[in-house]
C-alpha cells in the first residue's frame, strides 16, 4: 500500500486529498497544527492514519515530520499542502511577514526535509507541492502570497535540477490552482473563476498520479497564467485583480 505523507491535511485542499488517497487505497500521515481535526481523520479510517501535530513555521518541525515518517513506516510520497493567505492591500507588515515565514520559508524547511529523506536512503520518492497561479505574477492585493508562492515555485525548479545533477531518483510536482472555495478565501467575497472545492481536490489527485512537473488547476486557469506570462510589466501593472 502506498505510503503518503500530507502536510496541510486539517481542512480545505489538503484534507480533500486525504481523504480521496484513503479512498484510493493509499495509507496516511497526515500533519498541521491542529490536532483535533487530523484525530478527527483518523478515527474515520481506523489503522489507515498516522497523524501529527506539526506547525512548520517552527523549529521542531522536521524531527516531527521524521517521527510521523517512522510511525507510518516509511514515506514514498509527500505532499506539502500547509500555507496561508490574505488580501492585503493595506500590508500590514506582520501578515505580509508571517506570509512569507509559512509560504516560503517554512516551505523550503520541509520540502528539503522530504527531498534528504528520499536522496539519503538511495529510496527515491516524489515530492507534490501545491503552490498558486498566484505564483506566477506579482499581485498588488496579495503582495507577500504572489512573492511567496514565486519562491516555492523557483525552489520546487531548484530541487529538480538538484535530483537530475546528483541523480537521485526524486520526481518533483508543482501543483498551482487557481482560486478554490475554502476557508483560506474571504467567506463573503466572489472570486474569479472561483472552483468547487471537490473539483479541485479531484483535479489535485489526478496530478499526483501523473507526476508531471507542473500542473495548472484547472485549465481555464493554464490559460489564464500563459496569458498572464505574456504581458508586458507596463499593461500587467494596470490590470484591477481583486474580489468583487
Ligand atoms: N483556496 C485557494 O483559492 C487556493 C488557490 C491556490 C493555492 N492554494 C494553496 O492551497 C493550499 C491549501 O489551502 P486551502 O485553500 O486548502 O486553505 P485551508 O483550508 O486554509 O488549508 C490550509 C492548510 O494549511 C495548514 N497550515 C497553515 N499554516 C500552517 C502551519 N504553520 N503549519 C502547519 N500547517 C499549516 C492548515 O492547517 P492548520 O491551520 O491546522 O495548521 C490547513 O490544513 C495553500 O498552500 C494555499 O496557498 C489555495
Amino acid at each position: 500500500m502506498k505510503k503518503v505523507i500530507i502536510t496541510g491535511a486539517s481542512s480545505g485542499i489538503g484534507l480533500g486529498v486525504a481523504e480521496q488517497l484513503l479512498r484510493d487505497g493509499c495509507t496516511l500521515g497526515v500533519a498541521a497544527r491542529r490536532g483535533v481535526e487530523l484525530q478527527a481523520l483518523a478515527e474515520r479510517w481506523p489503522g489507515r492514519v498516522e497523524w501529527e501535530a506539526i506547525d512548520i513555521t517552527q523549529p521542531d518541525a522536521v524531527a516531527r515530520l521524521r517521527a510521523l515518517t517512522e510511525r507510518l513506516g516509511g514515506m514514498d510520497t509527500y505532499v506539502h499542502v500547509a500555507g496561508i493567505g490574505y488580501d492585503n492591500p493595506p500590508l500590514d507588515p506582520e501578515r505580509e511577514y508571517t506570509v512569507v515565514d509559512t509560504n516560503a520559508a517554512a516551505f523550503a524547511r520541509m520540502v528539503s526535509a522530504a527531498y534528504g529523506y528520499f536522496r539519503d536512503g538511495g529510496r527515491g520518492g516524489h515530492i507534490v507541492a501545491v503552490t498558486s497561479v498566484a505564483g506566477t505574477k506579482g499581485i498588488g492585493t496579495m503582495a507577500a502570497y504572489s512573492a511567496s508562492k514565486r519562491c516555492a515555485q523557483t525552489y520546487l525548479t531548484a530541487l529538480r535540477q538538484l535530483a537530475a545533477v546528483e541523480r537521485s531518483e526524486v520526481r518533483i510536482t508543482d501543483i498551482r490552482p487557481g482560486w478554490v472555495r475554502t476557508p483560506l478565501l474571504h467567506a463573503a467575497r466572489h472570486y474569479p473563476l472561483e472552483m468547487r472545492l471537490d473539483k479541485a481536490v479531484r483535479a489535485v489527485v489526478r496530478a499526483i498520479a501523473g507526476r508531471r512537473r507542473v500542473v495548472y488547476v484547472d485549465r481555464r486557469w493554464a490559460c489564464v497564467a500563459a496569458l498572464w506570462r505574456l504581458l508586458p510589466d507596463s499593461l500587467w501593472t494596470r490590470l484591477r485583480i481583486r474580489p468583487d
